[in-house]
């Protein structure tokens, strides 16, 4: 067995930039490739993560997730002071592994079909799945700093269970054949009412259509706008669940980069030409929480008047605005017609409820509709009447206000902790919207060996590049303070701060 480290040379991994799938996947993929194919035989070593970024040039991120998940799936061992080796493999991973190789090819040499699922859906499977950042962990450990959930032991159940089962009771029969595809009309109504109040977001009840939350819109909004081939624009750092969408349409994905400001739209206009439509989050942008700034607001619009392309604008947790100048939708700004809203409930009530709508474009709504008849013809009602109900009787807005204090006085907990421990280690953003703010990392420090140490502690937290196709600038961590105590806070900030000096 070679005691050298084997040598990786750049021209036998080339890795491609501009492909849906992240580089770290590619990568791994590579690797296993070679490894099941006995070109890297058990015992030889592997160069460091280091080495093999600069060889690659790629970042160091991408070389240590490709060896995260070999390390995961027992294709190679690592030990303290012997570095990385091929492992030896088990009979039955061996089948396993080749089957789902195998599952990668839509066809064999002769040309017959041998892919189980579709190459779109296989991406899908390569996509991180949303509902893995955002785990449904009970217990407070777990639930510290974890992201996009509210605190859903404030909801009012007992107000809830009462309208949902008055509404059985009485409305459920006369209602209970094949439904307007839009969704129930009092609902559309109050949705249009509160959005034009609170987001200045213009539209009639009759643009609105009811979506299984925001997923269903952008899935809707995906499958109607693109062929499969159109070029998409997506935030990178991004929403995993907007890019599952458009991969599930058969888009090519532009990651255009984020800064402080949001979309760099200059860039994606050099990035690529001829995109039929972004996807984007102006308020609150996730994962970084910048607001995006009435400049990029205004180029971003002219791109899209320009180049007719379409604005999808996803305002997930806007309801939750703490300071700064509260700056409306972006489809309020918009005077030609090329954005389409989303919103949704999953962060203002709670996400299992899966309800959301998106407000389209006059010209988009037949098109919309005619889709969702053949998907799921339409959302079931009974949920739908409860919440006119509660919006009706002012159950909502009551809600809504307490919970924007409640996440108000936890931000601000946070950001005190944050200052008072951290401060001056970390570069705490503090964010004018939303349910989480960003940490940034100084250079140098490795956000994906602070997440595994904050882990192993307890904590759920995230890195800011766990959420891009290309490499960043900087690092951050994703802290999300809505579900957890201000007490429960400051004990995790303390946490935190004992898994990042201990490797500092
Ligand atoms: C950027 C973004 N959009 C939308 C959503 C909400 O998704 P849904 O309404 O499908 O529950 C989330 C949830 O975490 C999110 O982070």
């Amino acid at each position: 067995m070679s005691k050298r480290a084997i040598s990786i040379k750049k021209p036998e991994i080339v890795l491609d930039q501009n492909a849906q799938v992240p580089l770290y996947r590619q990568l791994y993929e590579r690797l296993r490739a070679e490894i099941l194919a006995g070109q890297l035989e058990a015992g030889a070593r592997l160069p460091s993560t280091r080495v093999l970024a600069s060889t690659l040039g790629v970042s160091r991120n991408t070389t240590a997730l490709a060896y995260e998940q070999l390390l995961l799936e027992g294709y190679i061992e690592s030990r303290v002071g012997d570095g990385t080796r091929v492992a030896r493999l088990q009979p039955g991973q061996q089948v396993q592994a080749s089957r789902s190789a195998q599952g990668q090819h839509a066809t064999d040499v002769a040309g017959t079909r041998t892919a189980v699922i579709s190459r779109r859906s296989q991406l899908l499977v390569d996509t991180p799945d949303p509902g893995e950042i955002y785990p449904n962990q009970a217990g407070a450990g777990m639930s510290m700093f974890r992201t996009g959930l509210p605190d859903a032991t404030y909801f009012p159940y007992e107000i809830w269970a009462r309208l949902v089962a008055r509404r059985a009771r009485q409305s459920l029969q006369a209602v209970s054949l094949y439904q307007n595809a839009q969704g129930y009309a009092p609902l559309r109504e109050a949705i249009a009412a509160h959005i034009g109040i609170t987001r200045g977001v213009h539209c009639s009840p009759e643009q609105i259509i009811l979506t299984a939350g925001s997923q269903g819109a952008l899935d809707l909004v995906a499958r109607v706008l693109l062929d499969p081939g159109d070029l998409a624009w997506i935030e990178d750092p991004g929403y995993p669940g907007a890019r599952g969408a458009l991969l599930a349409a058969g888009a090519k994905l532009i990651p255009v980069p984020i800064d402080k400001e949001g979309i760099d739209v200059e860039a994606g206009r050099q990035l690529s030409q001829g995109a039929r439509l972004a996807i984007v989050t102006p308020s609150h942008q996730f994962p970084t929480a910048v607001t995006m700034s009435l400049g990029r607001r205004l180029a971003l619009l002219e791109w899209a008047r320009e180049t007719r392309s379409w604005i999808v604008e996803d305002d997930y947790d806007s309801e939750y605005r703490f300071s700064g100048r509260p700056l409306e939708a972006l489809q309020g700004l918009d005077s030609t017609g090329r954005v389409i809203y989303i919103g949704t409930f999953s962060k203002v009530l709670f996400p299992s409820l899966r309800l959301g709508y998106l407000v389209a474009p006059p010209e988009l709504l037949k098109g919309f509709l005619a889709a969702r008849r053949f998907i799921d013809v339409h959302l079931p009602l009974l949920e739908q009447m409860a919440l006119a109900d509660f919006l009706a009787e002012g159950h909502f807005a009551r809600h809504l206000r307490k919970m924007r204090q409640l996440y108000s006085e936890r931000r601000n907990t946070l950001i005190d902790a944050l200052m008072r421990e951290l401060g001056d280690m970390l570069d705490v953003a503090v964010p004018e919207a939303g349910m989480h703010l960003v940490v940034w990392l100084p250079p140098g420090m490795s956000a994906q060996a602070i997440v595994k140490r904050a882990i192993e502690r307890g904590l759920h937290i995230s890195s800011i590049s766990q959420f891009s196709l290309r490499p960043l600038p900087r690092d951050g961590l994703i802290l999300g303070f809505a579900s957890a105590s201000t007490e429960e806070l400051q004990a995790g900030v303390r946490t935190l701060a004992l898994a990042l000096r201990c490797g500092a």
